[in-house]
């Protein structure tokens, strides 16, 4: 029998594609799906940035370079200097990734120190399973911490005990919140960092939600100085550019030059005409507020249809998702599944996102305006029946 990555092995199905799958069955049968799963909205690219994409193609598409071109940093430092007011050195405080996920899941190679202890990485649970798979395979043990409606949705390290805080290689926290979409105030986010440089914890702050929103903008942890921190962002919410795959990694000099170190050994980076796309993206933000106009207008269905039904949710003016509590006491694996069996709808069970998502589910509002209205109809008629 050829061997399996022990972790590997004993690892569950990744939670989406159980839902891809359900969805695949309705569709195969030529059923209607609304889907409101995977957060990847349908929204179109615009199309400055598709003529970018276009235009970027060369004759010669060679091996492009893993910290990114310099055009690509150039905007990214741009973008971060009009966002956030901080200035950051394009040459040695910037990287590109190939999207967040794959940096996710890379950092642990480039941080954790079995041998010498530190060995753990913290994460938010529910949130991105990334976080703890990354850990996982790496050999590193994976520390979970529940956020929930009594803690703000806010990872508060320092109430760990000091026998997990003196082993922390790695500290994630992800503001606004994939699933509960909450935001981190500005005492918070400066405990946190303040925490990290004192415990010699790399900080990595995944932002890949902080532009999508409506009222006040969030803020970035590098409003705080970079000292030990990582920040990761993305064109794929911010600019509907899930499928073209591309972001960046900002913050300590250090920091980015031992990933940048670990980089090439992972594969070749994104392809010099997906950083042309994402050079324009970054040096754009028009885009970015028309886009943030149509999520206000979903959340606004969503919020009135779930405040009718008297339904417990959070998720009220940041990420596009709506994180319910599911009525009835009822586990979110039936209720998604009756769900989508009787409307078509899909939802995210939020066990998916891991422990303390019981009894609640995810809406990530990617259907266009049209579809989240025909959706909402079916769902209040089936919550009638
Ligand atoms: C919290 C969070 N981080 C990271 C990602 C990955 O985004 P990407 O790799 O497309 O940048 C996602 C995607 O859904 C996410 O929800």
């Amino acid at each position: 029998m050829p061997s399996v990555h022990p972790v590997l092995r004993n690892l569950p199905e990744y939670p989406i594609v159980r839902v891809e799958r359900a969805k695949r069955e309705r569709l195969d049968a030529d059923l209607a799906v609304f889907d409101f799963g995977t957060g990847d909205p349908l929204d179109p690219t615009p199309g400055f940035i598709q003529d970018a994409l276009r235009d970027g193609v060369e004759s010669v598409c060679r091996y492009p370079n893993p910290r990114g071109t310099p055009e690509l940093r150039a905007a990214a430092a741009g973008y971060l200097q009009r966002r956030f007011g901080v200035e950051l050195d394009p040459a040695t405080q910037i990287a590109s990734s190939r999207g967040s996920k794959e940096a996710i899941f890379h950092l642990p190679f480039a941080f954790l120190d079995v041998a010498s202890g530190r060995d753990t990485v913290v994460f938010p649970t529910p949130g991105y399973t990334v976080y703890e798979s990354g850990t996982r395979f790496c050999g590193g043990v994976a520390h979970g911490v529940a956020l929930t409606p009594e803690n703000d949705f806010l990872l508060e390290p320092w109430t760990l005990p000091r026998e997990v805080r003196e082993r922390i290689a790695i500290l994630w926290v992800n503001y606004p919140h994939n699933p509960s979409g909450a935001r981190a105030p500005r005492s918070y986010l400066e405990s946190l960092t303040a925490f990290a440089r004192e415990e010699g914890i790399v900080l990595c702050s995944d932002e890949c939600y902080v532009d999508v929103f409506e009222g006040e903008a969030p803020i970035s942890l590098l409003e705080f100085g970079t000292e030990n921190l990582i920040t990761l962002f993305s064109c794929s919410k911010r600019s509907g550019m899930t499928g073209y795959r591309s972001g960046f990694l900002a913050g300590d000099a250090n920091l980015i030059e031992t990933y940048s170190r670990l980089r090439p050994n992972l594969g070749v980076a994104t392809p010099l005409f997906v950083e042309r796309a994402a050079t324009a993206a970054w040096s754009d933000d028009a885009h970015v507020s028309s886009r943030n106009a149509i999520f206000s207008q979903k959340r606004a269905l969503f919020r009135e249809f779930f405040d009718a039904e008297e339904i417990p949710y959070w998720g009220r003016d940041a990420t596009f998702f709506l994180w319910f509590r599911v009525p009835g006491g009822e586990e979110g694996e039936s209720y998604c599944r009756r769900l989508l069996d009787a409307t078509g709808i899909v939802t995210i069970p939020g066990t998916y996102f891991g422990a303390g998502g019981e009894g609640l589910a995810r809406v990530a509002l990617v259907p266009p305006l049209e579809e989240c209205r025909a959706a909402i109809a079916l769902w209040r008629e089936w919550a009638a029946s």
